[in-house]
Parts: structure tokens; C-alpha cells; sequence
């Protein structure tokens, strides 16, 4: 399938993964990992990892083994930690793809050994502590014991341990500060144990930009490998570049008298003569069902108008007479002069921009640009 047979589409630009890795390096000064779960954000899990890969990212990080099976199969060069749960009855496929998994807890911890001690060949674990966000986790005034304890258990290469902030997206509180000093105080203690592992690893984007002694080995960037914004109040810089684009077709395009209901429910009825055109975008694909969209044609910023359906949705065209059938329609992304970020789209649907890129349908295609 090419674009121009496609009525609802995504444009991932692989150029600004590239970029926004080669900046997290820059940063950082240390190693990478490039957070491809959740099919890269919604951008495409193999394809962004190449390209993180490609930028001098050393590491890839998924929630779940499946993913990451996935990932090993594409061929992608790197190493790659679940940073989630892992069945103990799918240990041996991570043993057997020397995928790197998380543990948290003695029990897991006891039947990974047993099965990788059965296979014999280590399995690859990295410790997770929780310093305060209440998830998944060993909490760090354990985390010394815990990790001799796991020496004692053959089959286990203890290559790293981690943590994972709750509040770095917002700077101005001490709560990363507070998680920080409690997981410091272990890694130290882990180091005058001498059981330091060679990989700690803390940093999510925003912590890599707004906390730098959270860096240590590596950073586990997910949302500013995309060019997107942690939050309102932890920006990344303007040498980043967001990587999604998403466009979809105008596919009828008519004038409408007064007082013409438009789509289900009539929730938008014409107030005089008005141009309205329809598009191949809808709830299905990831548009959210919701008054108060907007997108752009002909470089300009026009309503989405009525209930969005399915698999379509109209908007009003007063404001742009040529507008035809076949018209490519932006709905994130640049488009003459204006741009509308997944951001501004967060906002209008409530949410935040992981949501709405991790929220794009499987059946929207994804056109990658190098
Ligand atoms: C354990 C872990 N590390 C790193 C990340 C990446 O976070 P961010 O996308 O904010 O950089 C995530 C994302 O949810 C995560 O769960």
C-alpha cells in the first residue's frame, strides 16, 4: 500500500528519532535505552528501535516479554529489558533470547533460577526497586539483602537494578528528590557490599533532563525519544522534534442548508448555508468521540463538527471555499504555516500525549520517512 491509496494514515519521521536519541546522548553522557513498548508509543516498536539503534541507543525497553520476543525476531541489535512481570512459564524464551527481565519478588525470583539452572544458560535479570511509586518493586532499605540473597541462587546474572519515578514531570516538587536520596543510599550501599550491578538505571525522559545525578549507567527514555513533551512544566528542549504526523482525506465535500442536522445525535445543526466536507477518521482509528476537534486543511484550522462516527467524522469549511475531495487533512502535525502537536490534542481530550499516540488504531497504517 503507498500513501496515495490511503484515506487515513500516520507518518512516522525516523529522522527525528534519530535526532532526538543523538540529543538524549548529548545529555546525558551516558548509555541509552530507547522505550519501544506499547508498539513504540504507537509509532512502530521495530522501526523506532532500528533508528534509536541506528542514533547510538545500546538498550530497548519493553513492558512485556511478548513485545520483546518480538522485537529479538525483527533482528534489532541491542540489548533488551521487560521492564514489567514475567510469567515464570515464559522464563525460557528470555533465557533462550538472552532478553534481560525485571524482578521484584522471591518467588518469581526462586522459579527463574530453578528453569534457567534446568536450561543451563543464565538468565539476565535487573533488580527493581521501588522508591515511591507505589508499583512494582523491592523497596531500597531491602534491596541489599534481597540482592545477596538472589546471589545465592544459581542460573541468575544480576547485570542491574532500577527504579522508577512518579513525579518527574514536575520538577518544582521534592518527590524525585525524595526517591532519589532513598535509591542513592541503596546503590551505595550495594557498592560498599560490592554487589553493585553494572547497569543502575533510574532516569525516565524527563528525570534525564530535569535531574542529572538520576543518569548513572543509563537513562530509559520513552515520550523524548518522540519528540514529545513530558509535561507542561518539564519541556525538552527545542533541539528535539516530535516524530508523528497524522493525516487522514477529505471524502465528500458539500454545502448544507440552514438547519441541517449533521451526524448522529444532530449535536450540530447548520445556523446558514454552510460547506461541509467529511473525513475517513474516526473512533475506530483513534479520534477521540468527543465535541471540539479540530484539524487542518489548506493549512488552516477548521472544527470538527457533530458526532465523530466510527470510522468518519465532518468538518466545517466556511473558511476554506477550495477545499475538494481528496484533500490530504492534518489532525497532528504541520500543515502550511500551522501545526497542531499531540499536546494540544492531549489537552482538548483531556489527557496526555502518551495517551493519544499509544491511543492511534492498528489499522491506521504507518508510513515511515528516513
Ligand atoms: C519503567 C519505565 N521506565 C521508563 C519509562 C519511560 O518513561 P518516559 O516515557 O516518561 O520517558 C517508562 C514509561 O512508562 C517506564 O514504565
Amino acid at each position: 500500500m503507498d500513501i496515495d491509496n490511503c484515506t487515513s494514515w500516520l507518518e512516522i519521521d525516523l529522522g527525528a528519532i534519530r535526532n532526538n536519541i543523538q540529543q538524549l546522548l548529548q545529555i546525558s553522557k551516558t548509555n541509552v535505552m530507547a522505550v519501544v513498548k506499547a508498539n513504540g508509543y504507537g509509532h512502530g516498536m521495530e522501526q523506532v528501535a532500528r533508528a534509536a539503534v541506528q542514533a547510538g541507543a545500546t538498550w530497548c525497553g519493553l513492558a512485556r516479554l511478548e513485545e520483546a520476543i518480538q522485537l529479538h525476531q525483527s533482528g534489532v541489535s541491542c540489548n533488551l529489558l521487560v521492564m514489567g512481570y514475567t510469567r515464570p512459564s515464559f522464563i525460557q524464551e528470555a533465557i533462550a533470547r538472552q532478553i534481560h527481565v525485571a524482578v521484584f519478588d522471591a518467588q518469581s525470583a526462586q522459579t527463574y533460577a530453578t528453569q534457567a539452572q534446568a536450561i543451563g544458560i543464565p538468565l539476565h535479570i535487573h533488580v527493581k526497586i521501588d522508591s515511591g511509586m507505589g508499583r512494582l518493586g523491592i523497596f531500597p532499605e531491602e534491596g541489599v539483602s534481597f540482592i545477596r540473597w538472589l546471589h545465592t541462587l544459581p542460573g541468575l546474572e544480576i547485570d542491574g537494578v532500577f527504579t522508577h519515578f512518579a513525579r518527574a514531570d514536575e520538577p518544582s516538587l521534592p518527590t524525585t528528590n525524595q526517591q532519589l536520596d532513598r535509591f542513592c543510599q541503596m546503590v551505595q550501599n550495594l557498592e560498599q557490599s560490592g554487589l553493585r550491578p553494572k547497569w543502575v538505571h533510574a532516569a525516565n525522559s524527563a528525570a534525564t533532563i530535569y535531574y542529572p545525578r538520576a543518569r548513572f549507567d543509563l537513562i530509559r527514555a520513552g515520550v523524548a525519544t518522540y519528540g514529545l513533551h513530558p509535561s507542561k512544566d518539564a519541556m525538552l528542549p527545542d533541539t528535539f522534534r516530535p516524530a508523528m504526523t497524522w493525516k487522514t482525506r477529505l471524502t465528500s465535500v458539500k454545502r448544507l442548508p440552514a438547519g441541517h442536522g449533521v451526524s448522529y445525535t444532530h449535536r450540530y445543526i447548520t445556523s446558514k448555508e454552510e460547506l461541509i466536507g467529511a473525513t475517513a477518521i474516526g473512533y475506530a482509528d483513534g479520534f477521540r468521540r468527543r465535541l471540539g476537534n479540530f484539524a487542518l486543511v489548506h493549512g488552516k484550522r477548521v472544527p470538527v463538527v457533530g458526532t465523530v462516527c466510527m470510522d468518519q467524522c465532518m468538518l466545517q469549511l466556511d473558511s476554506v471555499p477550495e477545499a475538494k475531495v481528496g484533500d490530504e487533512v492534518v489532525l497532528i502535525g504541520q500543515q502550511g504555516n500551522d501545526r497542531i502537536t499531540i499536546e494540544e490534542v492531549a489537552e482538548a481530550w483531556g489527557t496526555i500525549n502518551y495517551d493519544v499516540g499509544t491511543g492511534q488504531a492498528a489499522r491506521v497504517p504507518r508510513f515511515y520517512i528516513e
